[in-house]
């Protein structure tokens, strides 16, 4: 496969004056780890890649395959993920543009840089990743050149119009709202990533825990889950990965402590309701007092007391973790 590989075919481009990449390349794109998608998206996703490998059959019943597709959503919710599964699926290099970087070329050279990459992605099948697509909407307000900024967004609207159906291109933004009218209208799908709620994320845990040496117990993965519901994907594998750096390193007893700080941290944003099952979780699964998990959920001892009544407390023996891998 090495010899195959797009950057070894042609040479990568890159900016005239500082010589540095313009774009990442990635010949076999694998999403990180399992990825857990809402169902509107995951129908839309596979939609994608279906039609993609369809598209000489579409094209002979008149129809066309997707050629340009939107990622919106806030960050860490899974575009530049779902762009990775989207070429790994297809078999294609992704090859990734990020508009900021372009964006920072001298004066006068953005729009020769966006046009040299372009030229690059067209001439081998891959998939082109347009990544903060919005950076150039954003870049409108602060920029000291109104000219410069209009030609780049002409090449833009060229180059996608220019786009050939045998390559597939995905462009994320997090502010789509920003997204010049033009430059939006250009694209045949707009995919909308929302933030994960609980269950999402505890699917998500208990797939990422089910390869993992040392477990924290399902319980802890499932209470993360709901205090980290509606933020995003990635600030719940970091805070999961938070407690399980600290259980292999100290043990269940750094585990809690661990747990403890993400309470804290999350406790504000959070419903009454929702403080109260972190609340209850805390007592009945993480073991903690009943005094301390009133003070860092800010839920009352009396609410606190008549909530667990009824709910039962295991032992937790069945799945404490070990202190080392
Ligand atoms: N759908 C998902 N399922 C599982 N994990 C996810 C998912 N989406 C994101 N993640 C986790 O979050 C990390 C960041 O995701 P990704 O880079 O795709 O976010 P993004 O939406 O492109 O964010 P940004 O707007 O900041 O570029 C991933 O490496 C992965 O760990
Ligand atoms: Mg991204």
């Amino acid at each position: 496969m090495s010899n195959l590989k797009i950057s070894n075919v042609i040479p990568p481009p890159v900016d005239g004056d500082s010589k540095l990449d313009l774009v990442r390349i990635e010949d076999e794109p694998q999403p990180r780890h399992a990825l857990v998608w809402d169902t509107t998206v995951e129908r839309q996703v596979r939609q994608i890649i279906a039609e993609r490998r369809a598209r000489k059959r579409l094209e002979e019943s008149g129809l066309s395959a997707p050629t340009s597709v939107l990622f919106s959503g806030p960050p860490g919710v899974g575009k530049t993920e779902g762009a990775r599964q989207v070429a790994s699926a297809l078999g294609l290099p992704l090859v990734i543009l990020d508009l900021a970087t372009i964006l920072s070329s001298l004066l006068g050279k953005s729009g020769s840089n966006l046009r040299q990459v372009f030229d690059y992605a067209k001439r081998t099948p891959c998939v082109l990743l347009l990544d903060e697509i919005d950076a150039i909407a954003k870049h409108r307000d602060d920029s000291g050149d109104v000219g410069e900024l209009k030609r780049l967004v002409t090449v833009l609207l060229q180059e996608i119009d220019l786009w050939p159906a045998t390559h597939l291109l995905i462009a994320a933004t997090n502010h789509v709202q920003l997204l010049d009218s033009a430059v939006l209208r250009r694209f045949e799908q707009t995919i909308v990533f929302p933030r994960p709620d609980a269950s999402q994320l505890t699917i998500l845990g208990e797939s990422l825990s089910s390869k993992a040496v040392t477990r924290v117990p399902a319980s802890w993965t499932k209470l993360l889950a709901d205090l980290l519901s509606d933020t995003s994907y990635s600030d719940y594998v970091r805070d999961l990965n938070r407690v399980r750096r600290s259980t292999v390193l100290g043990g269940q007893k750094e585990g809690v402590t661990a747990i403890k700080e993400i309470v804290i941290e999350r406790n504000d944003a959070l419903s009454r309701e929702a403080r109260k099952r972190v609340a209850v979780s805390l007592v009945a699964d993480v073991k903690i007092s009943q005094r301390e998990a009133s003070r860092i959920t800010k839920i009352a001892r009396e609410t606190l007391k008549s909530a667990l009544q009824g709910v039962s407390i295991d032992d937790g023996s069945a799945e404490v973790p070990a202190g080392s891998g």
